[in-house]
Parts: structure tokens; sequence; C-alpha cells
């Protein structure tokens, strides 16, 4: 998307008072940076951007970077961040407006815009990258993963990644960036569940792919895949019993109100993947291209940071909203159930490599 110039990279609020300081009016400067292309509260933590005095948005180029999430969660934040510091490292070449909310689609419509380049980027869970090529279900298998640490060392290394995230360059027009820390999930029902009878038979909304239906099957479960817009109502109306998500989603989805027993099965940790057009990637020139990469791992690690505080204060709001919290749960049950699905989902040399490397950073 091209933009005009004109009063390129500020926003009205700044441009407003660089006529009122020339005038001299307002000497304290007391812009409110709460105007800042999209990110609202986020200016201040824009490095870069501190004031919100960057609007992104007018950039010669404005890539829309599509997210299903609310703008509290803190992989917008660090989205917003990431277009004001792209606009400053390329002089106003390329900035990125963020649309979160499932503005743009769901997640598994919205890859389509991706492919296709109608829409440049969006951060999109692990599982939904499965139907593009199978060998992502590595990384969406339960119990894979011990740590956020342990997580975090594989998808930050090129030598295990690399393949994986440039595979569906040719197919799909798709690059990964980076893989981020999405939580780890748990079951959620109108009724706790602290072993596998309690989950027997309740109908459970799980993301769209084979991998996760087969996961909550074998935990005993029926499994309804669907797009998570729509679970709250699904969960107001009993057509569902539950879903399985990390604290954020089940406090900022208000799903909290509606099942309000959230078991601590820990049986998933999906990273989310910040992808884009393969084309628009290519497009941009090699200095660009760099300074963008490293801005995007930077992001990457932000988001991360911020995810720990953004599930404290959901469990918060949830406890406050009437939710309950079940800790005694027979994980190692659980962990037997689907023991299958990752014996059978391993099945080919690039799987079992990077199983194998996710075992090593697990320390086993
Ligand atoms: C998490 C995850 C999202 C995913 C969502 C879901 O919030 O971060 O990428 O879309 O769960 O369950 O659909």
């Amino acid at each position: 998307m091209k933009r005009s110039r004109a009063l390129k990279g500020l926003t009205l609020a700044a441009a407003t008072a660089l006529v009122l300081s020339a005038c001299g009016g307002d000497s304290g400067g007391d812009t409110d940076p709460t105007t800042s292309g999209g990110g609202g509260e986020t200016s201040e933590e824009a490095g870069g951007n501190e004031g919100g005095d960057i609007d992104p948005t007018t950039a010669d180029t404005v890539w829309k970077l599509a997210f299903n999430q609310t703008d509290a969660h803190p992989q917008y934040k660090a989205a917003v961040n990431l277009g004001a510091k792209l606009y400053e490292a390329t002089e106003g070449r390329y900035g990125i407006e963020v649309f979160p909310n499932e503005l743009l689609g769901t997640q598994a419509d919205v890859v389509n815009n991706v492919s296709d380049g109608s829409v440049e980027m969006m951060w999109i869970g692990g599982p939904v990258m499965e139907s593009f090529n199978e060998d992502f279900i590595v990384f969406n298998l339960p119990y894979m993963f011990a740590s956020q640490e342990a997580q975090n060392a594989v998808f930050t290394d090129e030598s295990v990644v690399g393949e994986l995230f440039t595979s569906i360059e040719d197919s799909k027009r798709i690059t990964v960036l980076g893989a981020g820390y999405a939580g780890s999930r748990n079951v959620y029902a109108t009724s706790p569940v602290r072993e596998p009878a309690d989950l027997e038979g309740l109908k459970i909304r799980v993301q769209q792919s084979d991998s996760q239906v087969r996961m909550i099957e074998l935990m005993g479960a029926v499994a309804s895949p669907m797009g998570q817009g729509e679970v709250y109502t699904a969960l107001q109306s009993g057509v569902l019993d539950g879903a399985e998500n990390n604290p954020t989603v089940f406090n900022a989805l208000k799903h909290d109100e509606v099942a309000k027993y959230y078991s601590f099965t820990e049986h998933l940790m999906i990273p989310d993947y910040l992808i884009i057009n393969t084309d628009v990637l290519n497009g941009m020139d090699d200095a660009d291209r760099e300074a963008f990469k490293t801005l995007v791992a930077e992001a990457v690690q932000e988001a991360n940071t911020g995810f720990f505080d953004f599930i404290d204060q959901s469990k918060e709001n949830s406890l406050a909203a009437g939710a309950e919290f079940v800790e005694d749960v027979d994980v190692d049950a659980f962990r037997e159930l689907v023991a299958p699905l990752v014996a059978e989902s391993i099945n080919n040399p690039v799987r079992q490599a990077l199983y194998d490397a996710v075992q090593e950073a697990n320390g086993n």
C-alpha cells in the first residue's frame, strides 16, 4: 500500500505540536502520545518512537499485519513497535499497520491473503501451518517443550529451523520470520478436569489442524476445530463444553465467564509464527531486508518477555471474574494418552532431526 509523503512520519498530534511550537504555543510539548499509529499506549515502549512522533502508516510502503488477539497482547505491541522501528531504519520507506481482533479474518483464512500478497504479514498459530507443510507438526505436539527457554533456543537456532522456515516459499510464497512464545495451553470447561475420566466425551474446541484434533481425541474428548472468534458463543450456547488455550485467551475473550474451570493439563506449548509474503520480503533491497530481519528478532523477544506479565495479569483478571484454577491434575495420565501421537508423527528424517533438537534443548 503506497501513501502520500505529505507530513511523512508525523502523527497529526506531532505535526500540530510542531506548528504550535513554531507559533510559540504548547511550549511544554505535551502532545498526546496515544495518537501514534495504531499503538495507543504502546508508543512509550516503542524504542525509537518515544512520544509517538512516528506514524509508520505514513511510510512509502505500508504493510498490513493481521493479528487475531486484542491490542493488549504483547505480540500486538511488539508488532506496532516493529513498524515504528522499521520506518526509522528505512527512513520512511517501510511501515507496518497492525490489525488486531481478527479484523482481517481468522488465521486459517487470512494466511491465504499472506500467500497471495494482499496481506503482507501476520502472527499465526503453529497448527495452521501444518496444512502447508506437515513437518511443522513437530512443534505442535503435546508435551514437546520442557520450558520456554528450550523452545526459544530451538527457534533462534537457524541451523535447526532455517529450512523449515523457508520450506513453503516456493509453494505458498510465505516465509517464516520468527517464532514466539504463546504460553502453555490447558483445558478449560464447565467442570473441572483432574484426570482423563473428567474429559471423557466433552466437546472441546481445538485449533484447525489434524494434530490438534487427534490430540484432544486421545485425551478422551470430542474435538471441535474452529477459529477462536466463534468460541465464546459456542461455549455460551452449550455447543461446546470447553476449549484449550493459554490463560490470556481464557481471560481476554471472556471464556472465563462461560467455562470457568481452568485445569492445568499443561499439554501444549505451541509457537506463534511471524510470517511474511516471500515476494514482499524479496522486494526489499539487501540493506533494508537485513535491518528488518534484525528488528524482527528483537520484536519476537520483546513479545516473549511481555507474555509472562500478560499471563499473570490475565490470571488475576480471571480469578476476579470468578474463574477457578484447578492445579491438582494428573498430568502424567494425559501425557501417556497422547504418546501415540508423538510416536506416529515423527515419521521422517526431517521431523526426527527437529525432534532431536527439541530433546537436546530440553536437556534430555
Ligand atoms: C493462542 C495463539 C493464537 C491462536 C489461538 C487459538 O492465542 O497465540 O495464535 O490463534 O491461541 O487458539 O486460536
